[in-house]
């Protein structure tokens, strides 16, 4: 085979091989293709030839016809995908090419001129912001989602006592619903930071071309507008090379996961056989094929699993942007793989939880029982002493003598005898015991942001405006 007919027989070398004098060596061809990960832009990269295609139209570019057959071609080769029937092929690398040639195959050389004055780098930019901006809202929703859940489980707890840890020890009583309202003020942040990106990202790419514009007398404004952009971005050399707002996304994603990633350990902590505050339904867990009496927390597991690969995946595109030069680098194409794994990661993980926590159900006595232990009224004593002029310091030396009698006679501070408190300070009197009890102790709580049942109330009250 001659070179001439070399070239004309590699199908890749139709769209770049004017200057090359052999065809792409085969293992080559497959490694630098990306066709397997990114055709799933395929509605992105549409979209965004049908915006370019009408704005070439209004500045007199693109013919009338041109035009027309352009937009009547896209939506065959969209039919085409959506059914199953497009053939992707590696040797055309990338969605891009993969669509355009298919394009130009049914309609010919209009099918050709639609990438003037446009290059895949503006065009991969672009397909990216569409795709992520469409994909955040779907985690966004399923974030929101995640959120009732919680809402709906801290309404139903806001009065269940448990205990309220530091260092894992026993430190204070708690009620579940505040505990929960924990987990959903975390959420809210993860959320707002997912809203934030999403904004700072949906600005438009397209005419930066290759890298420094170009010289058709393109409509920029035109562009952005019919994608639903917020405006042109500034400048062209930035426009094709930086993927701050994937990162961004995979930086709220790590932040997410890692919230999620503690919740799944207190949900491990809390079904286990020593704490047994609570039941995850049989549904979200599986059993072990050897021992008979097994159930295991699954998918809190999995979720605390996962968020290793996220938080590795946003490391992997920080390390793909450092020390980038200006403009596009073909090390950019690597951006894909992190970024929509981390995308089906999160979504999933997001999915499952927010099924899986209003299905929750507490075992109160047993939560109840573990918050008596470890004196976790102790605080409210001093507080009591306090109101009765006692300096605080003074009275925290007071209670720790309690607790160490409670200590040596295995009773909590609530089961020793007003007498015996008594011993302790002359200024405690029968209301004491309104302190040392546990529903005393939450119940005191009562401000903003505190643990007692009626303002957990309140705050799903509050929240529920929220999502
Ligand atoms: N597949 C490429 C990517 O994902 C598209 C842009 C390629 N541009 C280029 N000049 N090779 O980044």
């Amino acid at each position: 085979m001659s070179k001439q007919d070399q070239k004309t027989t590699d199908k890749v070398n139709q769209s770049w091989g004017g200057r090359f004098s052999e065809s792409t060596d085969a293992f080559v061809q497959a490694f630098t293709a990306s066709v397997q990960f990114d055709q799933r832009m395929y509605r992105q990269d549409i979209e965004g030839s049908r915006a370019h295609a009408r704005m070439l139209n209004k500045v007199s570019v693109l013919s009338d016809d041109d035009l027309s057959l352009i937009l009547s071609g896209l939506d065959q080769v969209e039919q085409e995908i959506e059914s199953g029937k497009f053939e992707w092929s590696i040797a055309l690398e990338d969605v891009h090419m993969n669509i355009e040639a298919r394009l130009t195959a049914i309609i010919g050389d209009a099918g050709k001129r639609l990438h003037t004055g446009r290059s895949r780098n503006d065009q991969v930019a672009t397909d990216i912001r569409l795709y992520l901006r469409e994909q955040i809202e779907y985690v966004i929703n399923e974030a929101k989602r995640l959120q009732q859940g919680m809402l709906l489980l801290a309404e139903k707890e806001a009065d269940s006592i448990m205990p309220g840890f530091t260092h894992l020890q026993v430190a204070q009583p708690v009620t579940f619903g505040h505990h929960i309202l924990a987990w959903f003020e975390m959420i809210a942040r993860d959320v707002s930071r997912f809203e934030d990106c999403r904004q700072r990202m949906n600005m438009c790419p397209l005419g930066a071309a290759a890298l420094a514009g170009t010289s058709y007398p393109i409509d920029r404004e035109f562009t952005a507008k019919e994608l639903g952009f917020t405006a042109p971005m500034a400048n062209s050399l930035d426009a094709v090379s930086d993927r701050d707002f994937a990162i961004e996304f995979c930086s709220a994603s790590a932040m997410l996961m890692t919230h999620m990633s503690r919740m799944s350990e207190e949900l491990v902590i809390w079904s286990s056989a020593q704490f047994n505050f609570i039941d995850l339904p049989d549904r979200f867990c599986t059993g072990s094929s050897i021992m008979p009496q097994k159930k295991n927390p699954d998918v809190p597991e999995l979720v605390r699993g996962k968020t290793g690969r996220v938080n590795g995946n946003l490391v992997s595109l920080l390390t793909l942007m450092k020390s980038q030069p200006l403009a596009y680098n073909k090390d950019n194409q690597e951006d894909k793989e992190p970024l929509f794994d981390t995308l089906d990661t999160v979504l999933g993980s997001l999915r499952a939880f927010a099924d899986m926590i209003p299905a929750i159900k507490c075992k109160h006595a047993n939560m109840y029982a573990a918050a008596k232990q470890g004196f976790s009224t102790a605080t409210d004593l001093a507080d009591y002493l306090v109101r009765k002029g006692l300096p605080f310091r003074d009275a925290h030396e007071v209670v720790g003598s309690a607790v160490a009698v409670g200590l040596e006679k295995e009773l909590d501070l609530s089961e020793l005898s007003l007498e015996e408190l008594q011993g302790f300070s002359a200024l405690i009197t029968e209301d004491v015991f309104d302190v040392l009890t546990l529903e005393g102790s939450v119940a005191a709580r009562n401000h903003i942001g505190g643990t007692a049942p009626e303002q957990v109330r309140k705050a799903v009250i509050e929240a529920r405006k929220r999502v």
